[in-house]
């Protein structure tokens, strides 16, 4: 294995992300100094599972941990109190105790959700995160937001727990589906504009011009130094929410069918489209960011209109009383936060969606 690359992310608890080929293969092995002997209760959805959950369970086995499996249906709508509450009651079934871990196994949804019943189920547990989707390995699996999806908005229900390892299988990307490899390359080309344009200047021309590998472990050592400063967001992590106020009111008026990371992608572009009218980008940022985000399939645009935007986004949780947190793009590889009064979101939103 000696092409895995680590990265260590200083938080409470400390842990390592490991980035490579191989990797939930040999995960029991991996994953047995970190934890000792326990119980491991893999969660999956239903389309992950025929293609890793027997490996990944083996390898759990053959080092001594003893497992148990939840299988949930796939895709956001599953993200709620139901699949949660089947979750612990499977948890309790299976009467893992505090000394065992849970093992979230797939893309976003699953770390979000696994992530949560493990920090609600016996007031918190521990959880190791095996990201399977290009958008996980860059963004979700680390870092410790869990979270359900309510009524209201997205990811509304929630805790922080830092997992305790994070095994990222790069062999897992060869089998995306262009359009989820796509809904990854929102949230690194996110990674760009925030802080660095060599990372951006990638995924220029649609054919992502270095490994898979290198693109995750620019985006992990990135997200794990803001963690690091702002573990529980309170504010520069704020920043890693670029493109997201708008990207989550998408998801909503979509009812969650448009996917997070398309979102996101139409977030960021009309964001950017929005800083530059109103004077806030320090160069032309908006045409060169749209490109890039159309280049890797994904959308610019939304047909929701700027008041349902608005009405979706203001129930998110970026929004404090009487104002929102904004994180404006100002050239590609630097943002800012902006504290806005609610009132001026819409103008925001109109602009970004006639720029
Ligand atoms: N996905 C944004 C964050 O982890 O803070």
């Amino acid at each position: 294995m000696s092409s895995i690359q680590t990265i260590q992310v200083h938080t409470t608890p400390a842990y390592q992300v490991s980035i490579g080929p191989g990797l939930l293969a040999g995960c029991g092995r991996q994953l047995l100094p970190v934890l000792g002997p326990c119980h491991v209760a893999v969660i999956t959805d239903s389309t992950v599972a025929p293609l890793y959950l027997d490996t990944v369970a083996a390898s759990l086995r053959d080092a001594g941990f003893t497992v148990s499996t939840v299988v949930f249906p796939a895709g956001e709508g599953s993200k709620n109190f139901t699949t949660l509450s089947t979750i612990l009651e499977a948890l309790a079934e299976a009467r893992l105790t505090r000394a065992d871990c849970v093992a979230a196994l797939g893309g976003g949804v699953t770390g979000d959700m696994a992530g949560f019943a493990a920090a609600c189920y016996l007031r918190g547990i521990r959880c190791v995160q095996l990201p399977t989707t290009l958008l996980s390995a860059v963004d979700s699996s680390v870092g410790g937001k869990t979270a359900i999806d309510l009524k209201a908005g997205k990811n509304l229900a929630g805790a922080f727990l830092q997992p305790s390892a994070v095994l990222c299988d790069t062999d897992c990307l060869r089998s995306l589906p262009a359009d989820v490899f796509a809904d990854g390359a929102a949230e690194a080309i996110k990674t760009g504009v925030l802080d660095d344009e060599s990372l951006f200047a990638l995924f220029e021309d649609g054919t992502l011009t270095a490994a898979p590998e290198e693109v995750i472990a620019r985006c992990v050592r990135y997200k794990a130094g803001v963690v690091e400063r702002d573990e529980k967001e309170q504010g520069e992590r704020k920043l890693l929410n670029l493109g997201h106020t708008v990207g989550h009111a998408i998801e909503k008026c979509s009812d969650y069918t448009i996917p997070h990371g398309h979102a996101v992608a139409a977030g960021l572009a009309i964001i950017a489209r929005a800083s530059e009218a109103f004077g806030w980008a320090e160069e032309p940022i908006a045409r060169r960011i749209a490109a890039c985000l159309a280049k890797n399939s994904l959308p610019t645009g939304t047909e929701f209109s700027a008041e349902a935007l608005a009405e979706a986004a203001l129930a998110d949780k970026k929004r404090a009383g009487s104002d929102i947190t904004l994180v404006i793009p100002q050239k590609i590889g630097a943002c800012e936060l902006k504290k806005v009064p609610v009132t001026e979101l819409l103008p925001v939103i109109r602009a970004g969606l006639e720029g």
